[in-house]
């Protein structure tokens, strides 16, 4: 592929949808929520590349592993993820790291950087464990799993990013926090009183209020939270971040990584539940270790547990498609996409492609075990965290999450669905099931444990 839009044969124009399969595609997608079965459909129809013309937005689709190398990597600087993130959240989540572009982007992930790195992550996974053992501690019996994730993970946040300990104060925050989580994802955009979006709005002014009077206390602390961590980091310069940077990243990241670990918990759940020879292979390896919380040092060594996590990424990855603009005309496969349009890949399409995974629907976490390393054979193939300048911040901190959870919910619990069940999954905006996932755990026998 050229890089240059200038060179080689002229370049043909995007194919346009028909008015039928853009008012399908709107349909499952605003609708029914399924972008999956409408993406594949176009896929299969017009090829690597596809224009629907809504006005007032041009949107181009683009499928494959070649094409989310193109847009994540943007090796030419071209695609703006701020643009369309800013339309999606920039009301409720403005200057999160992910809404901005080029150097004041590189300048702010290089800073926030500190508050990811090994002392760090093994700081959090300490105050981690026995917040997950006190969460998990009654759960046997039959619950939701979705809406029981999404609280222990809020907690977890509460404390670990802003180091506050639970109260009636984190009650309001976290109450706080999912009204903006909310309004980021209403259709309505309004702010009128008794309306989601207003919630959402009331919910930022009052974290901006609560973070803006935590923050002196935390820049002059050592603490070990996050908060602590991003006001005290600074680049080699010795730049500090400003007080309204912090606050907004903070934001941020509370909501980027609160959804999508509750749902790659969910979704991993739900695998294991119905795959129960999974389910004893990995339990065998976290028994294996005879310690009843994983500490930072034992997240690398959970191999099979990886592998469970990689497949429930391909298979359910929270984030099913990714959005940029152009900032000018950008050649892709021959065609030339125009400056101005919105352009979107799709981990959620390139992960069930049969040229990359054998068997895409089938649950088999061996495809990413060596020797087949299905996820090897191209870059940009397995993509649950993105690529790039973008790609995700907090991915180990992810990993570590969702092992240190399954490590000791594996030891205390079997957990099943009820056979026959198929879980109903709505992949947008956030993957996860709209029933909850009712689960029955059972709490396995103590001799058992001490046994190992
Ligand atoms: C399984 C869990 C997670 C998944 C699947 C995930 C996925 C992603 C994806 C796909 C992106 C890139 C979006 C884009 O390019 O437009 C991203 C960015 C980001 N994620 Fe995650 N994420 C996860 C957990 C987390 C956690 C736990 C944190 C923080 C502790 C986090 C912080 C961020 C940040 C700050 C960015 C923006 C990076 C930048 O713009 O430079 N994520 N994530």
């Amino acid at each position: 592929m050229s890089d240059s839009p200038d060179a080689g044969p002229p370049l043909r124009e995007v194919p346009r949808t028909s008015l039928v399969d853009f008012a399908r595609s709107f349909a499952r997608n605003l609708l029914w929520r399924d972008m999956r079965s409408s993406l594949e459909h176009l896929h299969r129809r017009y090829g690597v590349a596809v224009m629907n013309r809504a006005a007032p937005m041009t949107m181009v689709n683009l499928f494959g592993p070649d094409a989310n190398r193109l847009v994540l990597l943007d090796r030419q600087g071209i695609f703006s993820a701020r643009k369309p993130w800013m339309t999606i959240m920039g009301r409720i989540f403005p200057n999160g790291l992910l809404l901005r572009d080029g150097a004041d982007h590189r300048h702010q992930r290089k800073i926030m950087h500190e508050a990811f790195k090994r002392p760090a992550l093994r700081s959090y996974a300490d105050r981690m464990n026995p917040m997950i053992e006190a969460g998990i501690a009654d759960w046997e019996g039959e619950r939701r799993a979705f809406p029981a994730y999404k609280e222990l993970t809020l907690d977890i946040a509460a404390s670990i990013f802003v180091g506050v300990d639970l109260g009636p104060e984190t009650r309001r925050m976290k109450s706080a926090f999912e009204d903006m989580v909310a309004a980021s994802m209403s259709i309505l955009r309004l702010p009128i009183p008794g309306l989601e979006f207003r919630r959402g709005l009331d919910g930022r002014k009052f974290l901006v209020r609560t973070f803006g009077e935590l923050l002196a206390k935390k820049r002059a602390d050592e603490g070990l939270d996050m908060f602590s961590r991003l006001s005290g980091a600074q680049d080699e310069a010795g730049e500090k971040l400003a007080d309204a940077d912090v606050i907004d990243h903070m934001i941020f990241l509370m909501m980027a990584a609160h959804d999508t670990t509750t749902s790659t918990l969910t979704s991993m759940t739900y695998e294991l539940a119905r795959h129960p020879e999974w389910q004893e292979r990995v339990r065998e390896e976290a028994l294996g270790l005879d310690k009843p919380q994983l500490g930072f040092d034992d997240v690398e060594g959970r191999t099979q547990l990886g592998w469970v996590l990689k497949e429930t990424l391909r298979r359910y990855p929270p984030l099913p498609v990714i959005p940029r603009v152009a900032e000018a005309d950008v050649e892709f496969a021959g065609m030339r996409i125009p400056a101005g349009a919105m352009v979107v890949v799709a981990p959620i399409h390139t992960h069930y492609m049969p040229e990359w995974f054998a068997a895409p629907e089938r649950f088999d976490p061996e495809r990413f075990a060596p020797g087949r390393a299905e996820d090897e054979r191209h870059t940009h193939a397995w993509v649950p965290f993105g690529g790039g300048p973008h790609h995700c911040l907090g991915l180990r901190f992810a990993e570590m999450q969702v092992k240190a959870v399954m490590h000791q919910l594996l030891r205390r619990y079997r957990f099943r669905v009820e056979p026959g069940y198929r879980m109903p999954v709505q992949q947008a905006p956030i993957s996860k099931p709209r029933d909850g996932l009712p689960v029955r755990f059972e709490r396995i026998d103590r001799p058992a444990l001490s046994g190992r």
